[in-house]
C-alpha cells in the first residue's frame, strides 16, 4: 500500500507547503517550460460532486504539464449509478491511472479512497471536512499578490461550519507566524470547534464578530465563502442564513486600500458583482493561481520520493463513527480508524471525536 496521498496539507511538513508554493510561483512565471514534465502520465478526475474550478484546473494543470486525464463529473454516468461501491470503483480507476483526484460528498472519503488505490489520491474536497488544494491554491495566491503568509488580519465570512476551504485554511495558515483570524458568520455556521482549538494551540489569534462591516476596516485578507446550500437538513433553515452576508461597495468603502478579497468561487450571493471591478477583488486571479498550483502538486506527487502521508492512517479501532456523514457509515466494508489528537481520540476519516 502506498501512502503517498494528499489528504490533508497539515500531513505534509510546512516546509514541503513552501517547496511547493516555491515551484508554483516558478510554474506562474515561465509555464511554457514545463510542458511535457508529465508526458505519459494520466490523471484520473473522479467529482462525484459538482465542481467547476478545481476538476478543471486539475485537467488544465495535467494537460499544460503534457500528461493525458480520464475521469467522471457525474456518477450517474459511471457504473456507481449501478450501485458499484466505492472500493471497486477507486481499485480500478487506479490501476489506470497514475494520480487519483477524488470529490465526494461525504466526509472522510478521501482517505477511503486512498486506502483503496494503487496510485496516490488527492482530495479535492469531502464532504464539509477539508480541501487541501484549495488551500495550497490560496496560499500560492497570497505568495504571489502579498508576497508573505505571516503576521495577516485574515477575516473568514460566511459559513465557516460547512465550508472545507475554510477548514483547510485555518489549519494552514495557523502554522505561519504572526496570523490572525476573525470570524464573521452567524452563531449556527460559525467554524467547528476542534479546529478553533487547534488554531489556538497553533498560537494563532482568533476572535468574532457578527458584522463585516465592523470587522472589514481591520482586515488585510477577506476570504468570502458562500453559503453551503447541499449541507443544510432543510431549505427554511438554508433560507435564513442565506442573505446574512453580502460584500458591496459600500463596506468596501471602510476596508484598507490594500485589503485583499479572496473567494475560493463559486459566488452566490455574498459578494455584489460590482465588487468584482476593484481592484481589491482578487478571486479571479486566485482560481488562476489554482492552476499552477495544481501543476506544482502533480509534479511533486509523480516524483517516488514524496511521502504525504507518513503517518499512515492512525490505528484500528471498533468504534463506530458518531457522524452520519462519514464515510465508514455509508461504506460499511470500510476498515474502522482511528487517531490520538491532544486528550481526544478521532475519527481518522472525518475527525470526529469518538465518544467512549
Ligand atoms: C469550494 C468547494 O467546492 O468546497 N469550491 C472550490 O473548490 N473552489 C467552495 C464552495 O463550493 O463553496
Amino acid at each position: 500500500m502506498k501512502t503517498n496521498h494528499l489528504i490533508d496539507l497539515n500531513a505534509l511538513p510546512v516546509k514541503e507547503w513552501d517547496k511547493l508554493i516555491a515551484s508554483a510561483l516558478a510554474i506562474r512565471e515561465n509555464p511554457q517550460s514545463y510542458y511535457g514534465a508529465a508526458e505519459g502520465k494520466i490523471l484520473a478526475t473522479l467529482f462525484f460532486e459538482p465542481s467547476t474550478r478545481t476538476q478543471m484546473s486539475f485537467q488544465t494543470a495535467m494537460l499544460r504539464l503534457g500528461g493525458r486525464i480520464i475521469g467522471f463529473d457525474n456518477p450517474s454516468g459511471s457504473s456507481v449509478s449501478k450501485g458499484e461501491n466505492l472500493n471497486d470503483t477507486i481499485r480500478v480507476v487506479s490501476s489506470y491511472s497514475d494520480i487519483l483526484v477524488m470529490r465526494h460528498p461525504l466526509e472522510g472519503s478521501s482517505l477511503a479512497g486512498a486506502i483503496s488505490s494503487s496510485c496516490p489520491v488527492i482530495n479535492a474536497g469531502d464532504g464539509g471536512h477539508l480541501h487541501p488544494t484549495q488551500t495550497l491554491t490560496d496560499l500560492v495566491t497570497l505568495a504571489a499578490y502579498r508576497g508573505r503568509l505571516t503576521n495577516l488580519k485574515i477575516g473568514l465570512c460566511g459559513d465557516l461550519k460547512n465550508g472545507r476551504t475554510v477548514h483547510s485554511l485555518v489549519r494552514a495558515l495557523s502554522l505561519y507566524a504572526g496570523n490572525e483570524f476573525v470570524c464573521i458568520s452567524t452563531e449556527n455556521l460559525g467554524l467547528p470547534e476542534y479546529l478553533k482549538k487547534e488554531a489556538e494551540e497553533n498560537r494563532a489569534r482568533i476572535s468574532y464578530q457578527s458584522s463585516l462591516e465592523e470587522a472589514i476596516g481591520e482586515l488585510d485578507i477577506l476570504y468570502m465563502t458562500r453559503i453551503q446550500r447541499e449541507r443544510f437538513s432543510s431549505p427554511e433553515e438554508y433560507e435564513r442564513e442565506r442573505t446574512v452576508y453580502l460584500l458591496d461597495s459600500e463596506k468596501l468603502a471602510h476596508a484598507k486600500e490594500d485589503l485583499m478579497i479572496l473567494h475560493p468561487l463559486p459566488r452566490v450571493d455574498e459578494i455584489e458583482m460590482a465588487v468584482d471591478r476593484d481592484p481589491r477583488a482578487m478571486y479571479f486571479d486566485q482560481a488562476l493561481c489554482g492552476v499552477y498550483a495544481r501543476m506544482a502538486l502533480i509534479l511533486y506527487m509523480l516524483d517516488s520520493n514524496a511521502n504525504c502521508m507518513a503517518g499512515g492512517f492512525g490505528k484500528a479501532s471498533e468504534t463506530v463513527c458518531p457522524n452520519g456523514r462519514c464515510i465508514t457509515n455509508h461504506e460499511k466494508y470500510l476498515p474502522k480508524y482511528a487517531k490520538q489528537k491532544g486528550h481526544a481520540l478521532l475519527c481518522s476519516y472525518c475527525e470526529t471525536q469518538l465518544e467512549g
